[in-house]
């Protein structure tokens, strides 16, 4: 019993063995464990989907910083989360040039079809939709990342079939 809370202890709300394994390393290329904060909440996230509480005072006591400072790091960068996301995450751009190539009706549109908003998750847990600031393709806008996969010149009525290859 004693050891089955230990486990937990380390696998669920502490870090994992191959989360330290993966934070050291990181910590083995900056001057400082605090320098390697950023990676750290990555390798925790790519693990976990998000970073809770717990997982933030594992990885500040793990680097030698307090909760706080990290987790005003954590929230500083969109693309950590700090509460549970979808399976897929939306990233649509909304800076100038998708703003003028009509981000606005790709937002509506997507408002539409999986009944979010920004920040939302929709009921089925699969989109969570997020801005963003430029994806680096103006000359291709408007723009949306989903996961990895960029999309570029996205038209309103492209949106339906490009939802459906994450179903
Ligand atoms: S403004 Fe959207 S990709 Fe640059």
């Amino acid at each position: 019993m004693k050891e089955d809370l230990e486990n937990k202890n380390t696998t669920t709300v502490g870090l994992n063995e191959q989360e330290r394994t993966a934070i050291d390393h990181e910590v083995s290329l900056v001057p400082y464990p605090k320098a390697a904060c950023i990676e750290a909440l990555k390798i925790v996230q790519n693990n976990r989907g998000w970073i809770s509480d717990e997982a933030l005072s594992a990885i500040a006591l793990y680097l030698n910083m307090s909760a706080a400072e990290l987790d005003s790091v954590a929230t500083f960068y969109n693309l950590i989360f700090r509460k549970p996301v979808g399976q897929h995450i939306i990233l649509l751009c909304d800076s100038i040039s998708c703003w003028v190539m009509g981000y606005r009706v790709l937002y509506n549109e997507l408002n539409k079809q999986l009944n979010i908003q920004f920040g939302e998750t929709s009921p089925d847990g699969m989109f969570t939709l997020l801005p963003n600031a430029c994806l680096g393709c103006c000359d291709h806008a408007p723009a949306m990342l989903i996961d990895d996969d960029l999309y570029r010149d996205i038209k309103p009525n492209e949106l339906e079939s490009i939802l459906k290859k994450y179903n």
